[in-house]
Formats: structure tokens, sequence, C-alpha cells
């Protein structure tokens, strides 16, 4: 994944100028990207509701490829991200003893790692998609992780109602909110404050734009930093920019969200 510049931060994907460009720089990407088009059209068509709509979305791209409908290109580059997830988090203050609500956990790209080190039943994964959630449970039986026990569970919003009160350590959401609309953003905040521990903390990346916001095929989502960072004070939390996660190889920015009178991480 591109590193950020302050060309991509500006860029407006959703310009018909911006769509212009890249396709001259990129001819082969035109027929996949009007394919996509017409089928996202057609699944809007079909889901007004965004959550149904992105189902939609996972289940053919899990039927093509479960790797690439998490995002990545080739199995290596599955293995990196969730490696990259992974050790950051470590050194950013996941514990052993944790527990963790990974959010949109896909087909368990980073999930397995968790899995892998944290300790048995304290790994929480949900999802809107039950496709993906079906290649996850192939993931985990391919790495033999049964004896861990995490749950794995279908989601339709991010209420977490059905979760308890004060009970994670650590929540996380990789490349969820970059295929979010704001109302879906707004009450995962409003809500995880709730499921925290008082020195939880709740880590996202997003698609940052340091110009407008904007949207592509409903799929793609560039939110500012100040508005994500609003928002979750709007909810009573205290947010906080990821710098050294600007440091990797990775497209999206991350935050940190913690309970505004939580006391500060320990590692950094
Ligand atoms: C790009 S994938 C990333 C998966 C995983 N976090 C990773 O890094 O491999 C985004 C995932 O988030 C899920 N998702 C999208 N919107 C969601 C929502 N509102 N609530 C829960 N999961 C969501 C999708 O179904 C998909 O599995």
């Amino acid at each position: 994944m591109p590193k950020k510049t302050p060309r991509s931060l500006a860029a407006n994907r959703a310009r018909l100028s911006h769509k212009a460009a890249y396709a001259l720089r990129n001819p082969a990407r035109v027929v996949p990207y009007l394919r996509r088009a017409l089928r996202d059209r057609w699944l809007r068509i079909k889901h007004p509701d965004h959550v149904d709509y992105y189902r939609a979305v996972m289940a053919s791209d899990t039927a093509a490829n479960p790797e690439a409908a998490v995002g990545s290109r080739s199995h290596d580059r599955w293995l990196a991200l969730g490696q990259m997830q992974f050790d950051f988090l470590l050194e950013h203050g996941l514990q052993k003893e944790h527990r963790m609500l990974d959010i949109g956990c896909g087909n368990l790209r980073a999930g397995w790692r968790f899995i892998q080190y944290l300790d048995s039943g304290n790994y929480y994964g949900i999802d809107i998609s039950p496709d993906i959630l079906i290649a996850a449970k192939k993931t985990l039986a391919g790495y033999e992780l049964q004896e861990k026990l995490p749950h794995l569970t279908l989601t339709h919003d991010l209420t977490f109602d059905f979760l308890p009160s004060g009970h994670f350590d650590v929540v996380h959401a990789h490349s969820v909110f970059s295929h979010s609309p704001i109302e879906v953003i707004d009450e995962c905040l409003a809500h995880v404050g709730r499921i925290l521990t008082p020195r939880g903390f709740f880590d996202f990346t997003f698609d940052r734009t340091e110009g407008a916001e904007h949207q592509v095929l409903r799929e793609d989502f560039y939110y500012r930093t100040e508005t994500l960072t609003a928002l979750a004070e709007k909810h009573g939390l205290t947010a906080r920019f990821m710098d050294d996660w600007e440091k990797l190889p990775h497209g999206q920015s991350k935050i940190r969200v913690t309970a505004a009178e939580a006391p500060a991480p320990v590692a950094d």
C-alpha cells in the first residue's frame, strides 16, 4: 500500500477530473472499475441500507477471493498486513491477558495472530458479513487455533447491545471506518465507551483526507482527522492521532480513543 503524500491527502477521488487523470495513468484499471461501479449501483438499488449494501459487496468479493475481499492483492500482502496490525498493537499496549474486540474482523488477516497471542477465549471478532465469517473459521482451522476458543459473531449494527459493560481492554477496527458512512462511525463511538474497561482503548484506522470529505462508490470513505476526533469527544471520549502508525507503509491513518478520564496509555 502506498505511503501518504501531501498530494494523495489533498486528492478528491470523487471528482471526475481525478477519475479521468487516474484512468489515463492506469488504463488497465478502467474496465475493472467500470464493472465494479455497475455492480455497486445494482447492489445499492437492491439494498438502500448501507450495512445491507456492504454485506452484499462482501458476499460478492468473498465468493471471488476472501483475501482480496479484505483488501489484500496477494497472500503475501495478506500476511504482511496482519503482521503490521499485530506488531503495532503489541508495541502499543496489547497484553496476553487482555480481552479484545475486533470490529470487522474479516477473515482473520490479523485476527489469527491476536487469537494465537491472547489467552484462550479472550478474542471476540464481529463482522456484518456471514460469508467472511465462514472464511474466518477456515483461517482459524487452518492455523489450528481451535483450542483458543475465540468468539466469531455476526452483527448488523455497532451498538454492542449483546456485549457486557466494562469488558474489553482493547477494541480494534482496521479498515472498517474506511468503508463506513459517518452514521455508522457515530453509532460505534456512541456505544464503545460502555464496553471498554476504564483503562481500555479503541484503535481504528480511517482513510484520511486533508481536503474535502468524500466517498467513492459508497465503498470507500475519506474523513478529516478533526471530524472523527470531534465525534469521539461528542460522545465523552478522548481521541488521539497515532503518529507512529504514519511511519508504516500503509495508506490509512489511525486514531486511539479512550474514556475521557482514562489514565495515559503506558507504552507508545
Ligand atoms: C477491509 S476488511 C478488513 C478486515 C480486517 N479488519 C482486516 O484488517 O483484515 C473490512 C471488514 O469490515 C467489515 N465491516 C464493514 N462494515 C462493518 C460494520 N459496520 N460493522 C462490522 N463490520 C463491518 C466487512 O465485512 C469486512 O470484513
